[in-house]
């Protein structure tokens, strides 16, 4: 089969920034796509926390012009480097006034007030530098409101361009709940014609909607889970889209994220004290020490310890936590819980520590070693999430022997398979209701097998260990779209 040219853009990418799972995304599958041997290269923003000697970028020579309508030519400078322990080139898209900021997309819980500006301008730039670098790419793969201009723009300005005379675009939805709304201004900018500023393109109550107008543009959606990719064409999940996106159904896919489990795995993580695998969990044992330790709780072994890792927003279920956190206290369990985000979440979980010091540990930031540890050292891990598109953490507790218990949505819902005794199968816990009661009593159920049927929970947990969800079978997947998006391509510019 002949090798396609992709271009994948995004906001974040690990390891040079990440707020979620999108970076954990997009610092893996290219890797992934570049072993089925296609040329594949990634665009992302400059943000000044990316040090350009720890990655040793190099500038590239020539300054990049970026038309930003109203705003005339913009110049970006842009530097090159590679995913580490790979030969993916990435280019990062320099600009001090958007790019050079403490935050991604806000700082101090204030979103920037130009997020459309810096967005509208990482796309443009992506499009200029395919020209600069004389790369004709197959595909542009677009995630989220961020790039989401991509597919308007090329259907737009650069409709006539014949550097992307065999160009498609696959739009990546990751969260539908951000989709870039502002001021219709920012037609002006965007500088793609107010033609396009109609309630089927990208109108949206007077304002702009970028998600919308990419899902519209763009030849292939994609959300990160089958289950997701049911759920958004309801009211329940599609956040005022779902009409747009049954609109555009025909083009919707549900491609499951994969792991990299050359960072997510209890055999060769660098960040747990002692690793371990299937059939040799003593270290299990010890990291569980350690993390008790860690968050200063009572060393235990008899008692369950159950771990959160995520973002503190309503889509994670918090407000759910905080309604059974009480009640969650009566039990004899140890929670531990790292997180971010909103405000009133980090207070009040702070507080549920001190109020309970020998039951729930907290720890309010970003810190990815302790992430891994929690994934290691905890023998349950809790995702009670309202909507969650893939979620990562629950396919890499998998891997770390330590039992999901999750609401039963979207990713959640595709990846963990019910615990049932009569048929011996079930890989973690799963509730169906967003109800305190129904994620109080599920906790209880596995903590219940935990106690009093040892040898139950060891099985699940021997199921969960050997789940695999790698990213040579996710990246198939899109390879497989990809070749769809161009062989439609090619159609429509025959008839
Ligand atoms: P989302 O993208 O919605 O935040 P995912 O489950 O897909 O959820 O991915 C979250 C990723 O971010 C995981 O890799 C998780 O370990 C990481 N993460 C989230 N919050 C934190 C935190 N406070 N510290 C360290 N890592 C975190
Ligand atoms: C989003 C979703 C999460 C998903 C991640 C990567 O942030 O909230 O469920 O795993 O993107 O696709």
């Amino acid at each position: 089969m002949s090798k396609l040219n992709i271009l994948i853009a995004a906001s974040e990418v690990v390891p040079f920034a990440k707020s979620g799972g999108l970076a954990d995304v997009v610092g893996a599958l290219p890797k992934a796509l570049k072993d089925l041997g296609h040329d594949v290269r990634v665009v992302m923003p400059r943000y000044y926390g990316i040090d350009i000697e720890t990655y040793g970028l190099k500038l590239l020579e020539g300054e990049l012009g970026v038309p930003m309508g109203s705003m005339g030519e913009v110049w970006s400078a842009v530097y090159e480097g590679v995913i580490p322990n790979s030969d993916v080139p990435i280019y990062f898209i320099e600009h001090h006034g958007f790019f050079g900021r403490k935050g991604l997309y806000d700082e101090d819980g204030q979103g920037y007030g130009d997020n459309d500006n810096r967005f509208i301008f990482l796309s443009k730039a992506v499009m200029q530098l395919a020209k600069k670098l004389h790369f004709k790419p197959d595909v542009i793969h677009a995630n989220d409101w961020h790039t989401a201009p991509i597919p308007i723009l090329l259907n737009s300005t650069y409709a006539n361009d014949p550097d992307f005379k065999n160009t498609g675009t696959l739009l990546s939805i990751h969260n539908l709940q951000h989709q870039g709304k502002f001021h219709k201004g920012a037609m002006d900018v965007l500088g793609v014609g107010w033609e396009h500023f109609n309630m089927h393109e990208l109108e949206e109550f007077g304002g702009v909607n970028l998600l919308k107008g990419g899902i519209v543009h763009a030849d292939a959606i994609n959300a990160v889970s089958k289950k997701y990719a049911q759920e958004i064409r309801t009211s329940e999940f599609g956040w005022g889209l779902e009409w747009t996106i049954n609109n555009h159904a025909h083009k919707l896919y549900g491609i499951l994220n994969g792991v990299d489990y050359e960072e997510w795995s209890p055999a060769i993580d660098p960040f747990i004290s002692k690793t371990y695998d299937t059939g040799k969990l003593a270290g299990k044992q010890v990291c569980k020490k350690e993390l008790q330790e860690a968050f200063n709780l009572p060393i235990r072994k008899d008692v369950p310890l159950i771990g959160l890792v995520g973002r503190l927003a309503e889509q994670k279920g918090i407000t759910l936590l905080a309604a059974a956190i009480w009640n969650l206290m009566e039990m004899d369990i140890q929670i531990v819980l790292l997180g971010t985000g909103e405000k009133w979440a980090e207070h009040f979980f702070a507080d549920v520590a001190t109020k309970y010091p020998e039951k729930f540990g907290c720890y309010i930031g970003y810190k990815n070693d302790l992430a891994h540890q929690i994934e290691a050292g905890s023998d349950m891990f809790l995702m009670p999430s309202l909507f969650e598109p893939c979620g990562l953490n629950q396919i890499y507790s998998l891997r770390y022997g330590t039992v999901p218990i999750v609401r039963a949505t979207g990713g959640l819902d595709d990846t963990i398979e019910n615990y049932d005794k009569e048929s011996n199968s079930g890989t973690g816990f799963k509730f169906y209701d967003a109800t305190p009661e129904a994620l109080t009593g599920t906790v209880k159920w596995a903590v219940d097998i935990w106690n009093s049927e040892k040898n139950e929970f060891v099985k699940i947990r021997r199921r969960a260990m050997k789940q695999r969800f790698d990213w040579a079978e996710a990246a198939q997947g899109y390879e497989d779209v990809y070749r769809h998006i161009v062989a439609g391509r090619l159609s429509s510019t025959h008839q």
